[in-house]
Formats: structure tokens, C-alpha cells, sequence
């Protein structure tokens, strides 16, 4: 880990789709002294995504890629991070899927994070689901990113109590707060065996 810290961080590179809240949590653990990683860019494939102003009130660089056509979109994204030398690409809301062409092409290692104790409720709308099958826990996963929807090899979980009173907002918001704990976390973990 020591050679990780100060100027020799982890070149990264976080992408969103929308709110990024999980990447204002990122851009704050970035910035301590402590954290193996530097935030470099911020691809988004959307232009109006909220979570670009964060990355612009923190002077990060934005890329926005429309994905008009998904293998010209990703030969765009590959050519942005091999001329930004990013080694780590945090996935926080990202909602397109990434080929196995892309995935095998990227020369370091890709993150996710989903709102579901993985391998339960792969996919969307996991709270719906969750509340949906009357659950008694949930949670969150980093993972990293295989050719597999949610499938890759778990990093790091954190499970919590699903009560009665809950429903998919109480228990988004409560997972949400958990998440932005966890990423931080599981990238320091991650990293800490290279
Ligand atoms: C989070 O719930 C994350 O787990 C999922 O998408 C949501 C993104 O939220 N993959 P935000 O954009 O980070 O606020």
C-alpha cells in the first residue's frame, strides 16, 4: 500500500449515469492523504448526469460518451483512459453494460457496486424485489466486473435488517447511506493486495 500513497496513486476513473453520489463519496476518500487512489476522470454517458458537477466543483475531467453505438462509445472510453494512464475504474450508477472486448482490452481492474447482498437480486429494482419477497436482510456488494451482469468476484458486502415499516424508498435511502461507507472500503481492500 505505501507506494500508493501521495504521488504515486492509483490513476482511476469513476463512471456514472445520473445522481453520483457514490462518486462524491469516492472524490471525498480520494482526497485523504490515506486513500491509494487519485479520481482522474469522470466518464458519464449522460450528458445532464448531476454527478458531473461534483467532479467539476473538484477540477476532475469529464468525459461524456454517448453511446450511439455501444462498440464505437467503448473504443472512445479505452482511448480516454489509456491517454489518462487509469489503472482502476470504479463503476457508481453506471448504466450500460460493458463487453467482454472492452472488459479483457482494459489493462487494470474494473468495480462495481449494487444494492443487493449478491448473488440475490442481480439486475434493477432490487429493493422492489426485496420488499416484493418480504426479505429480513439486504445490503450492498462491491464486485468486480466480469462479462456477467452483477456476477463477478465479491470484494466486499455489508448487510442490513429489512424492518416492516420499510418500503423501496426508506430502504433505498438506508442501503445508499451504507454505500457510500463500503466503496471507499472495498477499494482500499482491493488494493491493499498489489
Ligand atoms: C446505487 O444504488 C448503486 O448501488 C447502483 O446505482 C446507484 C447509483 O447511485 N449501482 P449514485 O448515482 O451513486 O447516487
Amino acid at each position: 500500500m505505501a507506494k500508493l500513497i501521495g504521488k504515486n496513486k492509483l490513476n482511476s476513473a469513476i463512471f456514472i449515469s445520473g445522481r453520483g453520489s457514490n462518486l462524491k463519496s469516492l472524490i471525498n476518500f480520494a482526497k485523504k492523504n490515506s486513500s491509494p487512489i487519485k479520481i482522474t476522470l469522470v466518464i458519464s454517458n449522460k450528458k445532464n448526469a448531476k454527478g458531473l458537477n461534483y467532479a467539476k466543483q473538484n477540477n476532475i475531467k469529464t468525459i461524456v460518451v454517448i453511446y450511439k453505438n455501444k462498440l464505437k462509445a467503448e473504443k472512445k472510453i479505452l482511448s480516454d483512459i489509456s491517454k489518462n494512464n487509469i489503472r482502476l475504474i470504479c463503476l457508481a450508477g453506471f448504466m450500460k453494460i460493458l463487453s467482454k472486448k472492452f472488459i479483457s482490452k482494459f489493462n487494470g481492474k474494473i468495480l462495481n457496486i449494487h444494492p443487493s447482498l449478491l448473488p440475490n437480486y442481480k439486475g434493477l429494482n432490487a429493493h422492489r424485489r426485496v420488499i416484493g419477497n418480504k426479505e429480513k436482510f439486504t445490503g450492498c456488494t462491491v464486485h468486480l466486473v466480469n462479462s456477467r451482469l452483477d456476477s463477478g468476484k465479491i470484494i466486499l458486502q455489508k448487510k442490513i435488517r429489512v424492518f416492516k415499516k420499510d418500503n423501496e424508498n426508506s430502504l433505498s435511502k438506508k442501503v445508499l447511506k451504507i454505500e457510500h461507507k463500503l466503496y471507499p472500503k472495498a477499494v482500499k481492500k482491493l488494493l491493499s493486495n498489489l
